[in-house]
């Protein structure tokens, strides 16, 4: 996890503790929970970028099934690989639910992540997995949103790396961000969660 990504994660659950903090408050004021509590809206937002096919993909496009989206890069050595073979696992544990949860690979890395290296690289995964990708201002534009942190890294010898958060969010049906999304557990218990969001 970067930097940046315990930052997020330690800002949302400020965020979070707040609002429980806030609700009991207003039940022990009023004596009753208070309408339901808007998901947090400080991840998310409008974006435009072009799946492995090259058919545009916007944030309208999260509705109708829950989204698992994680930013990332086709170059990346260890972390990406990895988070993509346990989306892969899941996948494989939602059985033939699989095609509910939408899963989303948005690389940060547009210079070298083309619709086809992304189709090349994730054909080594679950077929549900669906690579973004775009001109580096639309791609800068979505990490904004999504409160992504990116950075090139020159490596010795030549050529570069890349930083980047690596968290996998939870986005509703709605299109609305839920939470971070844990994936240190067995596939099972995380396609279980999931399931809720159908
Ligand atoms: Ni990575």
């Amino acid at each position: 996890m970067t930097q940046q990504s315990a930052r997020i994660v330690t800002v949302l659950g400020a965020f979070l503790a707040g609002l429980v903090i806030f609700s009991a408050a207003i039940f022990f004021v009023v004596g009753r929970l208070p309408a339901p509590i808007p998901a947090p809206s400080a991840i998310g937002g409008p974006f435009q970028l072009v799946d492995q096919n090259g058919e545009t993909v916007t944030q309208d496009g999260l509705k109708g099934k829950p989204s698992l989206i994680f930013f990332g890069f086709t170059h990346c050595p260890d972390v990406c690989p990895t988070a993509l073979m346990e989306m892969t696992q899941i996948y494989k544990a939602l059985g033939k639910d699989g095609d509910r949860v939408r899963g989303l690979f948005v690389s940060v890395d547009p210079e070298r992540d083309t619709p086809d290296v992304l189709k090349e690289y994730l054909s080594s995964f679950d077929p549900n997995l669906r690579g973004l990708t775009g001109d580096p201002a639309a791609v800068a534009a979505m990490e904004k949103a999504y409160r992504v942190y990116s950075k090139k890294v020159p490596l010795e010898g030549g050529g570069y790396t890349m930083d980047h958060t690596a968290l996998v969010y939870l986005m509703d049906k709605e299109g609305r961000f839920v939470a971070p999304f844990n994936m240190k557990r067995k596939p099972e218990e995380a396609a279980a969660e999931l399931r809720r969001y159908f």
